[in-house]
């Protein structure tokens, strides 16, 4: 796996000097905004971006009049997301028109498809730089040129994916955070974009993980969630002899850290070893996303997830088995080519057979260039409609039944700061993930972790009380 060395990242740092002197020339301090689609690998990413850009010598803003650059850092797993963006980039050529100095970039999982960043460049002309996933870690000089060029600057190039360790991070502060353990899949589910697009998988050192969760801690961090497609392929590309259930035992061991969290994880590589550590390792939180897109056997071999809905149950209770309390969460896809009424009963029998705690269901979106875009589909876009309506129905009444059995439970919280509809809430976790809403304390603030009763339920939150006892 290619590693980027510090010699092509001391080329990019330089770079960053020269962006810097560029845009900050008269003293002024250029701001930026980055907007993020997608998932929290994303997210992550746009941290690293915000990184770089405040190496740069950039502050932020959230409004776009405000903004010198305005970055979208884009998610390709579904056209919706794609139209969005481009609805988006497409409005922007009029603000552009009124400052032709504002810069517009878009990056990411969208741009990483050939075809797209062709039609940026011949359809978006007002788009002054693009850039794929795999060179994240040449923004800086990306950048430069963007400042120094008239036309747009283009910068996707087809690998497996690199590994860059020395990228700045700029993360919001707060109890909680995202670290990257891997990057790309090598799974090719046949509807699904990510190989192509995140490269192959490829894992971090642990020591560098263990590093950054430490300085994480020091800052006042106590909640961490680790990240990679597929988690629990963790290690296979290493020399040395670890897998993931090793690392999160590492993890375990971390003074002052209070949570451990991740995603995604595949059914198929679930490993009882890592069920009996996570069951063992008392900072692993008891959640498990588990995602199992379709209950029907003739479609999951269509997918190419490689396993049967019999091994996903038995895996279910496997899980259970270790971990009673666990709260499991899951994606579904609707509408797959030619599923049928049959093969979708076979993903709703799935959702009452295991009741999970909350379910991400999304309709079947044809992506370019994998092999379920070739495949025949006689289905009609309305029963696809029917069966997600369906879908959503069964689900919501299993997410209320589990929230109302919380009613005059007690539950831990880490607080994660106001609730976002009421300025007079705060709002905090479970150990299961779920959201607890409950009244502002003297003395109680973000980052403390505080007992809290369920006093009312609702379908995809509940309130409390602190608990005195
Ligand atoms: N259409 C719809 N949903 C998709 N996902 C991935 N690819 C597609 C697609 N082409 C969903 C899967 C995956 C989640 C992140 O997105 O359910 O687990
Ligand atoms: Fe896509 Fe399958 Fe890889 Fe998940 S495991 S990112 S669904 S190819």
């Amino acid at each position: 796996m290619k590693t980027v060395t510090s010699e092509e990242m001391n080329q990019q740092f330089s770079y960053a000097e020269q962006v810097k002197h560029l845009a900050c020339a008269g003293g002024k301090t250029p701001k930026a905004l980055v907007i993020t689609y997608g998932c929290q690998q994303n997210e992550n990413d746009s941290e690293r971006i915000r990184g770089m850009l405040a190496q740069m010598g950039y502050d932020f803003t959230e409004e776009k009049e405000e903004a010198d650059l305005i970055l979208y850092n884009t998610c390709a797993v579904r056209e919706g997301a794609e139209q969005r963006v481009l609805g988006n980039v497409g409005a922007l050529v009029h603000e552009k028109r009124r400052r032709p100095n504002l810069l517009i970039g878009i990056c990411g999982c969208m741009m990483q498809q050939e075809h797209m960043a062709k039609t940026i460049k011949q359809k978006y002309r007002h788009v002054s730089f693009v850039f794929g996933t795999h060179t994240l870690h040449k923004f800086p000089q990306i950048l430069w040129r963007a400042l120094s060029e008239e036309q747009t600057v283009i910068s996707v190039e087809q690998s497996d994916g690199v590994i860059c360790e020395e990228v700045p991070v700029r993360r919001e502060e707060g109890p909680k955070a995202w670290v990257s353990i891997m990057y790309g899949c090598n799974n090719f589910c046949t509807y699904c974009i990510v190989p192509y697009v995140r490269g192959r998988e490829r894992s971090r050192q642990p020591e560098k993980v263990l590093v950054e969760i430490r300085e994480l801690v020091k800052t006042g961090v106590t909640e961490i969630t680790l990240l990679g497609q597929n988690v629990n392929a963790y290690g296979k590309d290493l020399p040395e002899d670890i897998d993931f259930a090793d690392l999160l035992y590492q993890i375990n061991q971390i003074e002052g850290l209070k949570r451990i969290r991740f995603m995604t994880s595949h059914p198929k590589d679930m490993s009882q070893k890592l069920i009996d550590t996570m069951a063992v390792c008392d900072k692993v939180m008891p959640q498990l996303h588990l995602p199992f897109q379709a209950g029907s056997d003739r479609i999951l071999e269509k997918m190419n997830r490689r396993y049967t809905q019999e091994q996903y149950l038995d895996l279910v209770r496997r899980v259970r088995e270790k971990m009673p309390d666990i709260a499991l969460t899951t994606d579904i896809i609707v509408g797959f080519p030619n599923e049928t009424k049959e093969d979708f009963e076979e993903t709703i029998k799935v959702l009452k057979a295991v009741r999970f705690d909350s379910v991400f269901s999304f309709i079947y979106s044809k992506r370019q260039g994998t092999p379920a875009a070739v495949m025949e589909d006689a289905i009609s876009d309305s029963e696809k409609h029917e069966n997600f309506d369906r879908l959503l129905e069964v689900q919501n009444q299993i997410s209320r039944e589990i929230n109302d059995a919380c009613f005059g439970k007690t539950f831990e919280l880490l607080v994660e700061g106001e609730s976002k509809t009421d300025e007079n809430m705060l709002t905090g976790r479970t150990p299961g993930g779920k959201i607890v809403n409950f009244p502002k304390e003297e003395g109680i603030k973000t980052g403390d972790y505080v007992n809290v009763t369920v006093t009312k339920t609702n379908t995809w939150s509940l309130l409390g009380e602190i608990c005195r006892d």
